[in-house]
């Protein structure tokens, strides 16, 4: 019922050499039968195989890369729809696309609110604009971030914050954050920040940035009438796959707690300071760390079945781990002859006095509690062989990006001027596909 909404479709696929958008393409060549699939990359289709080959095992990089049904055109984004591909290309894509997967994007968090007007905001929305020209289109999907209303957390007075799958005002609780967008966006361009950003206490300018951008789109199809036709799917941070392209596949640079291991991994002291408002942390502040697979498969299932509006994909209330199960798991992978241990202050999560990973990340030590409803209504009615949940039915372990710990810590290790052989002495050593 699923896979069958995909015979004869035509997709056009953004980011499709990123870590989500591997695993969306490996499913869906290897479970449905599109008519054809069109990915984006810069480069083309030589920088897309030498990336899928660098990142995957070989069985599964032939599947991309040997493919008939995938053609990789050589283009790039920016602040017009044009893409840098030819005119024949665009005309091509506009007459024969139904599905639009948007998944590539920066996800330098903390890059200025201009640089991210160009790297995220202007690219979706010259692309939605574009796709809602379509003759054809049946869904633009737009990859979001859960944290999008992660400045809720300051504003709770819960240490557990429940986040809806909605678009939340950052002015008056009367006000439509989808109608007030194009005002906001202009502001944004013209003075580099807005008031709505100023006075709210976003983590990251990302995080706002992919805010403005989900109400952008929302915007432009809704004069369109096109609403129906958006899907924002809203991961939280994501972590290796549980099962596909097969379980544990992840890469070095696309999953935020493999940064945090190799970085703690390095650190020399028996302590890590890091904020929190929690009473008892250890167990209260959670990570919602959510497979890659289980991202894509909601992604392709919500398609499937004609959902619209925001979902998350996330490991939720069910899935999430405790700040002390990743910890446990972490002790296994350092192998300095001391233990490190968190040291919970309670101060702001901008705080200088933090750990340099803790000051950049920032939601460590905080807790959300996203909302699947959208997925759960819909998984009553499937069967259960799609992978839509966290598989947690075994203890967290960090046993198969031990490759990617270590080859993060190389690099980080590199930067600051310790001995390039301090990563192999303080972190086992693993397998790039395991
Ligand atoms: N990873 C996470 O933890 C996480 C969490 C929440 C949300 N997300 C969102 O999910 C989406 C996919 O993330 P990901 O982790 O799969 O990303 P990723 O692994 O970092 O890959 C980013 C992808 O975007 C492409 N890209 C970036 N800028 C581009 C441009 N100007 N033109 C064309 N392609 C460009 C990259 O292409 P090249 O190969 O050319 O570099 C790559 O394919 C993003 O929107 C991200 O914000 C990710």
């Amino acid at each position: 019922m699923v896979w069958d909404y995909y015979d004869g479709k035509i997709l056009f696929v953004t980011g499709g050499t990123g870590i989500i958008g591997t695993t969306l393409l490996y499913r869906l060549l290897s479970q449905a039968a599109p008519e054809h699939i069109y990915v984006l990359c810069r480069g083309g289709y030589e920088r897309a195989k030498t990336k899928w080959t660098e990142m995957l095992s070989a069985p599964a990089a032939e599947i991309l890369t040997q493919s008939n049904r995938m053609t990789i055109l050589d283009g790039e984004l920016g602040d017009t729809a044009t893409m840098n591909l030819p005119d024949d290309d665009l005309q091509m894509i506009k007459q024969k696309v139904h599905i639009i997967i948007h998944a590539a994007s920066s996800i330098a968090l903390n890059n200025s609110l201009r640089e991210l007007d160009y790297t995220v905001i202007a690219p979706t929305v010259c692309l939605v604009q574009y796709a809602l020209k379509f003759a054809k289109l049946e869904k633009f999907v737009f990859l979001s971030t859960a944290y999008v209303n992660a400045h809720l957390w300051t504003k709770s007075k819960s240490s557990d914050v429940a986040v809806e799958e909605r678009v939340y005002p950052l002015g008056s609780n009367d006000e439509n954050p989808v109608e007030t967008a194009p005002h906001v966006y202009r502001e944004l361009q013209k003075t580099g920040t807005t008031e709505e950003y100023e006075t709210h206490d976003f983590p990251w300018p990302y995080a706002y940035a992919k805010h403005l951008a989900e109400r952008l789109v929302l915007n432009k199809a809704a004069l369109k009438n096109a609403s129906d036709k958006i899907l924002i799917i809203r991961p939280s941070v994501v972590g290796p796959a549980d099962q596909l392209p097969y379980h544990g596949f992840t890469t070095s640079y696309s999953s935020p707690s493999t940064a945090c291991a190799a970085a703690y991994a390095l650190h020399p002291g028996r302590k890590i300071n890091l904020a929190t408002r929690c009473e008892n942390p250890d167990k209260e502040a959670t990570i919602d760390e959510v497979p890659v697979d289980v991202v894509a498969e909601r992604l392709l299932v919500h398609v499937a079945l004609g959902s619209s509006g925001c979902v998350h994909a996330v490991s939720g209330e069910k899935g999430r781990l405790r700040i002390e199960d990743w910890w446990e798991a972490f002790k296994k992978e350092r192998r300095w002859p001391w233990n490190v241990k968190p040291v919970w202050v309670s101060k702001d999560w901008h705080s200088s006095d933090l750990h340099h990973v803790a000051k950049s990340l920032k939601i460590i030590g905080t807790s959300f509690a996203f909302s699947e409803e959208k997925t759960d209504i819909l998984s009553e009615k499937l069967n259960s062989d799609l992978k839509l949940y966290a598989d947690r039915s075994k203890p967290y372990s960090l046993v198969h990006r031990r490759h990617h710990i270590h080859h993060l810590a190389r690099q980080m290790a590199k930067k600051s001027r310790l001995p390039a052989c301090s990563a192999s002495i303080l972190l086992r050593k693993g397998k790039p596909h395991t």
